[in-house]
């Protein structure tokens, strides 16, 4: 594997590859980042993938200081998972100077779910995932559904502004015991690890409530947040919606059920579509 940190080194390298395929990433990487990866295999001849822990999608009081960096196992991940190319800039590399161009999704889809907890976060995550799509010109680009509303958003964001890119949604990989893998568990304590995989069970049992033809859910979600905030979670949000806007479904839509709630001082998300 060729690590670049340069831009003008991965271009070089990148010019005479016909269909590349890229996964990015933040680094502190995981099964679910790998799975990904190995995906990434079956679309392009070259996969590229980055390591880069974006500032600007992070809150003033969110965790960018103490995000973990651990490159060199990341490497070997990566090197392991197939991966010919990876583009690790530093800051001033990708922002020379304070960004002033940014790409601002929808309204629709930033102020809700994620976007209410996290305002400003969408608007860093398409504005660096568009310069990154820049840098690298992949013809295919993976994303987890672990971060389902961001897939949504990159999604409606490389469709409305027509980047020549595919982008590919991959299936949540967990733990054994449910638990979606996430960078994040990492800050749990052993209590909280133990306590973790609530969340997704909690989210299975509210997507077998669901019944055909439903449109009100607010009975459901109020009853799971409940759950939730019994054993010591504070829920942000759990709702139903539909997979396409992650709006309110009406009759017939394809549905997702989404959860967001902090244990401890750990942020924990995770999703699971239904039927
Ligand atoms: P990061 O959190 O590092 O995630 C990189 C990719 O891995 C995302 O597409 C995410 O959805 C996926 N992923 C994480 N956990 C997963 C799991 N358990 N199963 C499957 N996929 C999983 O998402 C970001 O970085 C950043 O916002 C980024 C897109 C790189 C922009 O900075």
């Amino acid at each position: 594997m060729q690590i670049h940190t340069t831009i003008a080194s991965l271009r070089a390298a990148l010019a005479p590859v016909a269909r590349v395929a890229f996964v990015p990433t933040m680094g502190n990487l995981h099964e679910g980042h790998a799975s990904l990866m190995r995906q990434a295999r079956g679309h392009a001849d070259v996969v590229v993938a980055s390591v880069f822990v974006n500032r600007t999608q992070f809150g003033p009081n969110e965790d960018f200081d103490r995000y973990p960096r651990t490159f060199a196992a990341d490497c070997a991940r990566l090197e392991a998972a197939g991966v010919a190319h990876l583009f690790a800039p530093d800051e001033a590399e990708l922002y020379p100077q304070p960004q002033q161009y940014f790409v601002t999704p929808a309204a629709a889809h930033d102020t809700i779910l994620e976007g209410a907890t996290r305002p400003g976060h969408f608007r860093g995550v398409t504005t660096v995932v568009s310069k990154l799509f820049n840098i690298v010109q992949p013809q295919v680009a993976l994303f987890g559904k672990k971060d389902y509303q961001q897939l949504m958003v990159l999604r409606n964001m490389a469709a409305e502004l027509n980047m020549p890119v595919e982008i590919v949604g991959c299936e949540i990989v967990r733990a054994e015991d449910g638990l979606a893998l996430s960078s994040r568990n990492g800050y749990l304590t052993a209590a909280e690890r133990a306590e973790a995989p609530r969340l997704a069970a909690t989210l299975r049992t509210l997507a077998a409530a669901v019944r055909p033809g439903q449109s009100d859910f607010s009975a459901l979600e109020a009853a799971a947040a409940q759950t939730l905030a019994a054993h010591g979670w504070q829920p942000d949000y759990v709702a139903v919606r539909r997979r396409a806007d992650l709006l309110a479904p009406a009759p017939g839509d394809a549905l997702v059920v989404l959860a967001a709630a902090r244990l401890g001082s750990t942020r924990l998300i995770d999703n699971l579509e239904i039927g």
